[in-house]
């Protein structure tokens, strides 16, 4: 039981796709708080707000990452913050708790479905995934090799390898499978170290959790199949199971 005298920071996961996928709790906080916020800067979501509750501030970036006043607020109210996805599968919350406990405002995380558990719809084994990667658009000067250096690193260790895919909500841009796989093709030209060509045999995952779309081909042939809507991510497998090569044939 709690005591309604302490106030609190409530992060609430949104979940996978759309306001269906929030869970009876997080409901029954959201519907309790004196304010509402909520961030679509780290994934799309296509579910209507206002079929949740009224009065839902939409924070940018710069809000959350800069003054983030709400965190204050909470210390003599009761704030809701709405994430996409679960609360914990994204490093800037990580941050908000740690600024809520220097602020001394107390916080509880109401957990939802996230990409790190729905990738396991691609039939392949959770805990055989190495390194999480992510490919981001390039910009003039600024073209990182990451995401090659982390493929290299788990399929040197026979680990499979999720590849999230950038968001920039601010412009309406999020980054297809088709766009992922052209940058890490562009980065094998330059390293030719021979760990992503055409040929190499992936998995596009498309809304998981709201309709999904989910393939398995060659790169090239991957690169040209309309997965729909974001949110997209990619999957390269690594050493596979007789078991995760037989759920694969049927993604082809
Ligand atoms: C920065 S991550 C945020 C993850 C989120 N906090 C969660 O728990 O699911 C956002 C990226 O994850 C991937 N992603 C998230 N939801 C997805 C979904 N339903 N289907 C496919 N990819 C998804 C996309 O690549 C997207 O750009």
């Amino acid at each position: 039981m709690r005591n309604s005298e302490i106030k609190m920071l409530y992060i609430i996961g949104l979940g996978l796709y759309d306001e269906k996928d929030i869970s009876v709790r997080g409901m029954e906080a959201l519907k309790n708080c004196q304010k509402a916020y909520a961030e679509f800067y780290t994934n799309a979501f296509h579910g209507k707000l206002e079929n949740l509750r009224g009065e839902i501030k939409i924070l940018s970036r710069e809000d959350v990452e800069g003054k983030a006043a709400f965190i204050k607020e909470a210390k003599n109210k009761d704030v809701a913050f709405l994430v996409p996805g679960d609360p914990m599968a994204a490093t800037t919350h990580v941050d908000i708790l740690l600024r809520a406990k220097k602020l001394g405002v107390e916080t509880r995380i109401i957990h939802s479905s996230s990409v790190f558990s729905a990738i396991g719809e691609t039939g392949l084994q959770i805990y055989k995934f190495g390194k999480t990667t992510s490919v981001v658009f390039p910009e003039k000067n600024y073209f990182p090799q990451t995401p090659y250096d982390v493929l290299k690193e788990n399929l040197n260790a026979g680990l499979h390898t999720l590849l999230l895919l950038d968001v920039k909500a601010d412009e309406e841009r999020y980054m297809s499978v088709g766009d992922g796989i052209g940058i890490l093709l562009e980065i094998e030209k330059k390293r030719k170290e021979n760990v992503f060509t055409e040929e190499t045999m992936c998995i596009g995952a498309a809304r998981l959790g709201g309709g999904s779309a989910i393939k398995y081909a060659r790169a090239k042939d991957l690169a040209d199949f309309d997965f729909g809507p974001p949110p997209h991510a990619i999957v390269v497998p690594g050493k596979l199971h007789f078991v995760e090569e037989e759920f694969l044939d049927y993604l082809k």
